[in-house]
């Protein structure tokens, strides 16, 4: 892995993200943080990080790109690849690749739908995600986390046991999407050990550089960053095509719009996006808004999409 430090001499991603960052320092209105638990509606919503990270590792990035912030719903895409590297197309049947066109954590179509959710990036095809990849390795969690500190090179990365107990104290809805679905047969263990598993992963905080480098396999087509194969090519297309189309909730159409790169953001203000075969990004700004999006990360992959040209049309 190659560290340019916001400073160092300019190769194009840098200049590019200097001005992005730039043109967002002087936009005023960023949103308001997530309020539903204490930690993430402490967090400033002035902050903004950005990263790029090209396929061998070498990575750009300008404001608090070092900065650790709370993963949560970008956790998603990570546990999504690691059981769709297991079990293959067999995950397909417990959970669509639709967008829902309803929010992140909603309710309604599960019953008409039969417990099955409209696709992983949902809370309710997240649950499903999560549980199935805790029945193949015993720790979904603990999986997620390595992956991540291996694909990023930096092994500090670590759950906020304080964000998971939070949480689980705020945990109602997940756990009636967990108990509605077990209901219909499509969650195979205990629900409170699958929201235990479930919380520790969207507590993990990580930097715009951690993610833009863990998301790298996703832009090499399946490689992992030491060069072993997670996905199928086949795959590491589902994988993007399903961020393009659900990876923003019912906010995906816009983003597709604006950005027109596979996305997946989180309740954290981050989002991490995916030019394949070029770089990946991340970028963080915790004021969201009213879809759980972050304002300022939208405007910035907007910029960046139309500065460079780099878009999946
Ligand atoms: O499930 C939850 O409520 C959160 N831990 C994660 C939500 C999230 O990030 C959805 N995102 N926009």
């Amino acid at each position: 892995m190659v560290i340019m430090a916001a400073s160092t001499a300019a190769p194009a991603f840098q200049a590019v993200l200097e001005r992005i960052a730039d043109e967002i320092g002087r936009t005023p209105g960023r949103g308001r943080p997530a309020g539903y638990i204490p930690a993430l509606a402490a967090c400033d919503p002035r902050s903004f990080g950005m990263a790029v990270a090209e396929p061998d590792g070498t990575v750009y990035g300008v404001g608090d790109w070092r900065e650790p912030f709370s993963t949560q719903s970008v956790t998603k895409v990570f546990t999504l690849a690691l059981d769709l590297a297991r079990e293959g197309d067999a995950l397909w049947e417990h959970v669509g690749r639709e967008p829902s066109g309803n929010p992140f954590n909603s309710l309604v179509q599960l019953e008409y739908e039969n417990g099955i959710p409209r696709n992983p990036f949902i809370n309710a095809g997240a649950l499903v995600v999560t549980d199935r990849l805790q029945t193949r390795t015993g720790d979904a969690a603990g999986e997620l986390l390595a992956f991540l500190r291996a694909e990023s090179g930096n092994p500090s990365l670590d759950f906020d046991l304080d964000v998971a107990a939070s949480e689980t104290a705020h945990g109602d809805r997940n756990a009636a999407l967990a108990h509605f679905m077990a209901a219909y047969g499509n969650i195979d263990n205990p629900v409170p050990a699958l929201l235990d598993q479930y919380f520790r992963q969207c507590s993990v905080r990580a930097s715009c550089a951690d993610l833009a480098l863990a998301t790298g396999f996703l832009a090499r087509h399946g490689l992992r960053a030491d060069g072993t194969r997670l996905l199928t090519r086949s795959q590491a297309k589902q994988v993007n095509a399903v961020m393009l189309t659900c990876g923003t909730y019912d906010a995906a159409g816009e983003f597709a719009h604006r950005v027109g790169l596979p996305g997946k953001s989180g309740v954290g203000g981050g989002i991490i996006a995916v030019v394949p075969g070029r770089c990946t990004l991340c970028v963080w700004s915790p004021g969201l808004d009213e879809r759980g999006n972050s304002v300022a990360g939208v405007a910035a992959l907007d910029l960046f999409t139309t500065m460079t040209g780099l878009s999946v049309f």
